[in-house]
């Protein structure tokens, strides 16, 4: 462009807004319907109820029979949250499921499930957060809302993990489980989702991880969770619990103004060294899902918060709690109010 010239004075465009809050909807849950309980277990490993209880809290755990696959969970429990929102499928303009263990890759599970449901013209893709994925999926739910590109999103954490665990494993199989948890987060007058802290620790990318599925189907095996479990407990309970109470202060609250607490479900021990932590009140209702569900990643927050929304013991517009973790190692957490 020659010195003489002055470049044209562009145009303005619209920039996307949308509504200044956004809130949870509804929650809905599926959990798979085979009942494994610690005796069963102690067949397949070294083990005994007593041990299982008093370092995790679980008496028994869910797997997802053959039919039981993350769509049909998905599915199952997105309908409850339409139901409970009293919104249909054409309501949603954007699905996110995170899950680590859909063996399917492309497309995407959450493509799959809206066709199931009937959206007509969802956007959707898969996140993979691991334990965390729920929480980074409100997150994103949240901004997304907030910025006007969708009314109402699904966000699913569907696992089974059950398929990804090496059922003689003594130091894995005893935790984990297969279900799915549906949110709606749509439009809110009001505050409704606090700030998230959310992040990663790059130094124990290994700590929790799958085998290289590859590598694995050449040598003709399956691909295995492996956990190093004492380093995740410390890490969850010095770091993760910091980063908790540091959740409920962005939210500009006070541990005595919190209703109820709902940890990722990974074990009730966890649960307890972050209740002493944060100095949490009694009247706080805390989350332990995890007794008759085992560990079920992703599906973990939302069927715990659908367990305590359906037994009374919390009631919607109550502040809660939420934090997920897990492989990465990653982890996301919010107070917000519960549907
Ligand atoms: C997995 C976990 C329950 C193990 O509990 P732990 O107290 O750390 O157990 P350790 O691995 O230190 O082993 C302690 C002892 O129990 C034994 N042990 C391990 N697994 C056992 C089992 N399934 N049954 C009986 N004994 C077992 C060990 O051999 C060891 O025995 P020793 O003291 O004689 O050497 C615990 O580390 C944990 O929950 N970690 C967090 C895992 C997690 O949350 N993962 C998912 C995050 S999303």
């Amino acid at each position: 462009m020659s010195a003489s010239m002055t470049p044209p004075v562009s145009s303005e465009l619209t920039a996307s807004s949308g509504p200044r809050y956004a809130k949870l909807l509804s929650v809905g849950g599926y959990r798979g319907s085979r009942v494994v309980d610690n005796a069963e277990m102690c067949t397949m490993i070294e083990s005994t109820d007593e041990w299982i209880q008093q370092r995790t809290g679980i008496v028994e755990r869910r797997w997802a029979t053959e039919e039981e696959t993350p769509l049909l969970m998905s599915v199952e429990a997105a309908r409850k949250a339409l139901d409970r929102a009293g919104l249909t499928a054409a309501d949603i303009d954007l699905v996110i499921c995170s899950t680590v263990s859909n063996f399917k890759q492309t497309p995407a599970l959450a493509c799959e499930v809206a066709k199931e449901l009937g959206c007509p013209d969802p956007a959707a893709f898969d996140i993979s957060a691991a334990c965390a994925g729920f929480c980074y999926g409100i997150t994103m739910a949240e901004g997304v809302v907030r910025s006007g590109a969708a009314r109402n999103v699904l966000v699913i954490g569907v696992e089974t993990l059950s398929r990804l665990t090496d059922i003689n494993d003594r130091s894995t199989a005893f935790l984990f489980s297969d279900g799915a948890g549906a949110t709606i987060v749509g439009a809110s007058d009001v505050p409704a989702i606090g700030p998230t802290v959310w992040g990663s620790d790059p130094e124990e990318v290994g700590v929790i991880h799958v085998d290289d599925w590859k590598e694995a189907m050449d040598q003709g095996e399956t691909p295995y969770i492996h956990m190093e479990g004492s380093k995740v407990f410390r890490w969850a309970t010095t770091f993760i619990a910091r980063k908790s109470a540091e959740a409920i202060k962005l939210a500009g609250l006070t541990p005595e103004q919190l209703d109820a607490f709902i940890p990722h479900q990974a074990n009730n021990r966890i649960t307890d060294s972050m209740l002493r932590q944060l100095k949490l009140p009694e009247s706080v209702v805390v989350a332990r899902d995890i007794t008759h569900m085992g560990n079920s990643s992703a599906a973990s927050i939302p069927l715990a918060m659908e367990a305590l929304l359906e037994s009374g013991e919390v009631t919607s517009g109550q502040n809660a709690l939420i934090i997920g973790f897990g492989a990465g190692l990653v982890y996301a957490g919010q107070v917000l109010k519960l549907p």
